[in-house]
Formats: C-alpha cells, sequence, structure tokens
C-alpha cells in the first residue's frame, strides 16, 4: 500500500505557438471575463455573506477579477462546529483513503486544472506565466504527493519491541481544529498549509490572504472535486483581525499554520499566550515569517554567474518571495563588472501585464506594497547611489522598476530592513575585508531565511557555511537563494530576529511569504 517515492513534478516552458500556451491564455482572457463571484465554504457549504470585496488585477488595478464575501462572526462560529463535526469521521478515514484525496487533487492539477491555477495565480497576483507555473502548478503538486510521501515514512517508523513487551506509536488527529493563515505570494504554500494537516487527519480553517483569492477559491474548488469530504477544510475570506481574534481565543484551537508577516505571527503567539488558560491543549504554532536574504560574494567568485544570481534572485516575481535576494556583498575588485553585468540583464527586463508572455515582471501585489517601496526608492535617491532603475509608475497597474541601488553604510536601511519588492542593494567591501564582512553578514541578519555565497574557493565556502550556519535557514552555494524544490530542499528559517535592527525596522517589519 506505499505509493512509491514521488518525482518532482516537471516545469512546462509554454514556448510560442506550443499548445499549453494557447490553453493557457485561453484560459487567462475567459478568467479576466468572467468576474467570478467567491463564496465561504463551510461544512462543504458555499456561503454568500454579501459582505463583499473585491478582488483587482495587479497590473491593470482598475479590472475587478472577483467579488468575494466576507465572514461574519456567525460564520466563523460555523466553520468551528463545522470542523467539529467532521473531526470524528474523518480522522477515522484510513491514512491511505485520505492519502488518495489529495493525490487525486495533484493528479487534476496536473492534468485538467493546471491551466485555471496558473491563470488565477498570473492574474491575480500578477506572476509571470513561468512564475505561476513552478509555483501553481509544479510546486503545489509537489507538495500533495510529496506530504503522502513523507507521512507514510513518518507512520512506518515504530519502536522496537523485545520478547517481554510490544510496541506501538500511532499518530493521532489533533483535539480540535488547525487554523491555516496563507500568504498571497505562493498558491502552493496557500495550497499546503491547510492539505497538509488535513491528510494527517486534522480537520481545518483556513483563511486565505484578501490579495491572492482568486486562486484560493479555485484550490479549494479542486480539493471539492477531488473528492475531500465536507468540513475538513473551511474557507473563510474575511477580515483577519475579527477571524483570526475569535479562532486563537477559542478553545477547540488545537493548530496554527502560518506563511506571513512577522508583526502578525507574533502578534498571534501573544494572543495564544494570553489564552493560554483556554484551550484543551498547548496549540502547535508553526510559520514561516520574513527575509532580509543576502547575497554574499567571496573576490574568488565568478562574476556571470553572480550578476545571473543577483538578477534572478532580486527580481524574479517583482522580488516578492520571502527568499528573494535584497542586499549583495560585493568585494571592490568584482564590482566593475558585476555592476556592468546586472544593468546589461536589467535594461532588458520588460515589465507590463503578465498576460504578455515578454514580460518578464508583473506589478507587485497592491497599493500598500507600491506605496512602500516606493518610500525605499525615495530613501535610497536620497541617500544612496541608484545604479539602475528606481522608477515605479501605479497609473494602469502597480509597476516598480527592478532597482538596483548601492550604499558606503553597510548598515543602511535598504540592508536592513524588509522591503518585499524589486529592489536590491549593494554594499561593496575592501577584499582584504572578508572576514568582516561574513561577520557583518551574520549581524546584519534579523530572520535568517535565505542566503547565498557566491566563491570558486572551496575552502571559503565552508568557512562562510560555518560562520553564517544560523543567518540562513536555506543556505545556497553559486546559486540564487530562491526556488527551494520540494523533496530537495526543505524550506525554513533559522532565527526569528536577532542583531542590530533599527528602531525604524523594529517598528515597519511586514513581509510576506
Ligand atoms: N520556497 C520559496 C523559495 O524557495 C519561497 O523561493
Amino acid at each position: 500500500r506505499q505509493v512509491p517515492p514521488p518525482v518532482n513534478e516537471p516545469v512546462r516552458t509554454y514556448a510560442p505557438d506550443s499548445p499549453e500556451r494557447a490553453a493557457l491564455k485561453k484560459r487567462l482572457d475567459e478568467m479576466a471575463d468572467e468576474r467570478a463571484d467567491i463564496p465561504l465554504v463551510v461544512g462543504g457549504e458555499e456561503i454568500r455573506t454579501g459582505d463583499l470585496a473585491q478582488a483587482v488585477m495587479p497590473h491593470d488595478h482598475r479590472h475587478v477579477l472577483a467579488d468575494y464575501h466576507r465572514a461574519r462572526a456567525e460564520d466563523v462560529e460555523r466553520a468551528i462546529r463545522a470542523a467539529r463535526d467532521a473531526r470524528r469521521e474523518w480522522g477515522n478515514w484510513s491514512f491511505e483513503d485520505r492519502a488518495a484525496v489529495f493525490l487525486r487533487a495533484a493528479e487534476l492539477l496536473s492534468t485538467t486544472w493546471r491551466q485555471t491555477l496558473n491563470a488565477a495565480t498570473m492574474l491575480g497576483q500578477s506572476k509571470t506565466a513561468h512564475q505561476a507555473e513552478i509555483d501553481a502548478a509544479c510546486e503545489l503538486i509537489d507538495f500533495l504527493r510529496f506530504n503522502v510521501h513523507f507521512a507514510q515514512e513518518l507512520l512506518a517508523e515504530q519502536p522496537k519491541s523485545d520478547h517481554t513487551m510490544w510496541n506501538q506509536l500511532d499518530y493521532r488527529p489533533l483535539e480540535g481544529f488547525v487554523y491555516a493563515i496563507t500568504p498571497f505570494n505562493f498558491t502552493a504554500i496557500a495550497g499546503n498549509l491547510p492539505t497538509s494537516p488535513a491528510l494527517m487527519g486534522n480537520t481545518v480553517i483556513w483563511k486565505p490572504a484578501a490579495t491572492a483569492m482568486l486562486s484560493a477559491h479555485y484550490v479549494m474548488k479542486l480539493l471539492t472535486e477531488a473528492g475531500l469530504p465536507p468540513g475538513v477544510i473551511n474557507f473563510l475570506p474575511g477580515d483577519p483581525v475579527t477571524i483570526s481574534n475569535a479562532l486563537l481565543s477559542h478553545e477547540d484551537l488545537a493548530g496554527v499554520h502560518f506563511t506571513g508577516s512577522t508583526a502578525v505571527f507574533n502578534s498571534m503567539w501573544e494572543t495564544i499566550g494570553r489564552n493560554m488558560g483556554r484551550y484543551r491543549g498547548y496549540p502547535r504554532i508553526v510559520g514561516e515569517t520574513g527575509g532580509k536574504d543576502f547575497i554574499l560574494a567571496h573576490p574568488s567568485a565568478d562574476p556571470a554567474a553572480l550578476s545571473v544570481g543577483i538578477v534572478r534572485g532580486g527580481f524574479e516575481y517583482q522580488g516578492q518571495k520571502c527568499s528573494a535576494a535584497s542586499r549583495v556583498y560585493v568585494p571592490k575588485s568584482l564590482w566593475p563588472e558585476v555592476k556592468e553585468r546586472c544593468v546589461e540583464m536589467m535594461k532588458a527586463i520588460k515589465v507590463g501585464d503578465v498576460r504578455d508572455f515578454r514580460n518578464f515582471m508583473g506589478a507587485v501585489i497592491d497599493r500598500k506594497a507600491f506605496d512602500k517601496i516606493s518610500g525605499y526608492l525615495a530613501d535610497a535617491r536620497d541617500n544612496a547611489t541608484i545604479v539602475h532603475g528606481g522608477t515605479a509608475d501605479d497609473k494602469t497597474g502597480y509597476f516598480v522598476h527592478p532597482t538596483l541601488v548601492e550604499s558606503r553604510h553597510p548598515e543602511y536601511r535598504l540592508l536592513c530592513e524588509e522591503i518585499f519588492g524589486p529592489v536590491v542593494t549593494v554594499s561593496v567591501y575592501d577584499d582584504a575585508k572578508w572576514e568582516q564582512t561574513l561577520s557583518l553578514v551574520d549581524r546584519t541578519s534579523p530572520y535568517a531565511l535565505t542566503g547565498a555565497v557566491f566563491a570558486r574557493d572551496r575552502a571559503v565556502v565552508t568557512q562562510a557555511m560555518f560562520v553564517l550556519r544560523n543567518a540562513a535557514g536555506n543556505f545556497y552555494v553559486n546559486d540564487k537563494p530562491t526556488g527551494a524544490v520540494v523533496g530537495q530542499q526543505p524550506f525554513g528559517g533559522a532565527r526569528a530576529r536577532r542583531g542590530r535592527t533599527t528602531r525604524r525596522a523594529r517598528s515597519s517589519i511586514s513581509c510576506d511569504g
């Protein structure tokens, strides 16, 4: 009954004139005209509360893609009851039967649903076809399949028995609901956070990000089509504060599965701490928050590989991956060549509507992100050197052009604070100061999510891996710090916040995914 270890879903290229590009374009056109009406889904029932909000396209913000219904207090209560009612039966399903639902979802996504989820991610989150494909299709398929594989391995582990005693280890669902709060920047994460606890027999209340509502809606529909029983995952769009306050203080809260901003995650811990006496058990809290991810180049680095790492790591998906490279340390000897190469590549980057497949970048997610990033661009104009870019335009969409900044101050704001946009700041160091730069990078890594070192000298690579072992959860060598692949690079941070953060950083931390 074991399923064989999965292989990663192959990435489709959507080459010009290919049938797959034609199919995706057709789905994009249909979906852009549809104006979906997105209900809550509680206990398997669609609920239309009439309290409506709109989802727009970030790259064409006057275009309303969908209206979604927001949960009221009574809907939150209803979701808690639905999760409770579904728990006994779902928890009694065999693991294999539960797994079959998610494997079926992976199969549907790999075939008939692929273009729907890709199109929703492109239109709603402004991902290019390639960025949507590696997220909404491949990574979500991988999560669904690998979760089954990893769970099987876990379930197969049994403690030793001997001739005097039989021992048995069981994994039982938690006694209560799991609250899944998902980010805008990865449809795959939005799909993974509610489904992985459900696979283990838990029931879930899922609050999707307001800025990724369309893709979340289709993930929910896909799961329903795959045979997910009513009440196992309850879909609850709405005001995050109202929903979180009600769920986090409820006695049935058994777990939290979160990806989003550090500030929100911290406040969730505080709420849970304040309510500790209420719960049946200690809620299991799992979260992934911000990043101020680095690329550190040694004088022995290959300038060509380094430049590609900077441009791809910094600007793919508009720098809105929690793993995106946003600060770069380059030795003086390499900087002139690296600067020239980066600027050449950046000149070739097209920014615009993601339905035009020639564009390498779309828009940033919303007005709030646009304003925040524009503020950092203004700061760079006053306090640093803009090497390339530095402009933004919100007339039709929230477009920020890829920007490379150079600063003489190694602890300059833009080298320390999370921006979550296409802005990469470079600090140029004396070649002789490699050791000092290593410890600077460690000291200024408040989140320690991802990082990369570029060097051809192997001893230096070993040294950097040792010194920076707590400065990055995912540490890359001669590669960009983004794009972890399920089953190959397990993903997660090493530190919450440590070292020097400015007053301003403390009050403005806001990061997703
Ligand atoms: N898992 C995503 C990446 O590695 C965030 O880029």
